[in-house]
């Protein structure tokens, strides 16, 4: 029943008035209260909070909206105008898989158009619209910062790296049958968009540092360089004769609070460089390892520099 239609006497009591029965309601104020705090005004905490709302609904939801609002000190109005502005905010029930093809300008060139085509035709849905099953919805997706391994399809935002139309129409169909997908490469597993949704909204499914983040062709400008000597300046290829911008040697270096504060392999938001430590990681059924050199301890520094390279293969998946 939705809070339109319930009873004003039987509405759950709470100081939002939203149609979240006393339990959900109290669990979801104390799920803000601790986003809330992590900002120096309350309002600023809004983004997360519609994550959290759609933790909870699927979808930034009327309620949602109403507690948010609440809670925020904000207008139903001004609520709805940040929810209506950014795509990941769903007006609407969305599916449990939000498969985003991305046929930004390098990927649709490479095939992501085809993809896509192909989805929709297979699924019988066009974009943000959602299976019938409820567990997909499809999405033309821009730039996802992976034009490296174009083109490039997201589940809930893992990545699904240099797919084909027919690999692409494999993972939709392993999804919709409840099976076990394996994102390319980031977290062993795709979750489900409502705890996708709470991971947005800042609460940590312990996930993060699974598997490898950068794989051989992001890292492979740095090796180039490395291998030829390659240094940022007048002296590598492209440089622009600034001489001027190159460090002097004898200075103080530059942001060394900035390396002092990067992660050690592995630890938590080290995904360029890091070793080996879940079977995602070593499963010879999902990756491949390069035989590139493990770096030196004192390459740590240096995070675009990856020691292993995971990477799926469209027969593999
Ligand atoms: S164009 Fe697709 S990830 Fe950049």
């Amino acid at each position: 029943m939705s809070l339109e239609t319930q009873p004003a006497g039987q509405r759950p009591v709470g100081p939002t008035g939203t149609g979240y029965d006393e339990v959900t309601l109290a669990r979801l104020t104390a799920d803000a209260h601790q986003i809330v705090a992590r900002y120096p005004q309350a309002r600023s905490a809004l983004l997360p909070m519609l994550h959290l709302v759609q933790s909870e609904d699927g979808y930034v939801s009327r309620s949602g909206i109403t507690f948010c609002a609440g809670i925020l000190d904000l207008t139903p109005a001004e609520v709805s105008a940040v929810a209506t502005f950014y795509t990941q905010y769903k007006r609407r029930p969305n599916g449990e898989y939000t498969v985003g093809v991305c046929t930004n300008t390098l990927c649709a060139i490479m095939g992501g158009d085809e993809i896509f085509d192909e989805l929709s035709e297979h699924l019988g849905i066009g974009h943000d619209e959602t299976t019938d099953d409820g567990a997909v919805t499809l999405e033309r997706i821009e730039c996802n910062a992976a034009c490296d391994y174009a083109p490039v399809m997201m589940v809930n935002w893992e990545f699904f790296d240099q797919q084909t139309p027919a690999s692409a129409r494999g993972v939709v169909d392993d999804l919709r049958l409840g099976k076990d997908v394996a994102p390319t490469r980031g977290a062993s597993s795709v979750c489900s968009f409502k705890q996708m949704s709470r991971v947005l909204a800042g609460f940590t499914d312990g996930r993060a540092d699974e598997g490898v983040g950068a794989g051989e062709p992001t890292t492979r400008g740095t090796r180039l360089a490395r291998e030829h000597g390659w240094t940022a300046g007048a002296d590598g290829p492209g440089g622009t004769g600034a001489e001027d911008q190159t460090p002097d040697e004898d200075a103080p270096a530059q942001g060394s609070g900035v390396a002092d504060a990067t992660p050690s392999t592995g630890a938590e938001q080290s995904s360029a460089e890091r070793t080996e430590e879940t079977p995602a990681d070593t499963s010879p059924a999902t990756t491949t390892s390069t035989d590139e050199p493990t770096p030196a301890a004192d390459e740590k520094t240096d995070p675009a520099a990856a020691d292993t390279t995971s990477t799926t293969t469209e027969g593999e998946r």
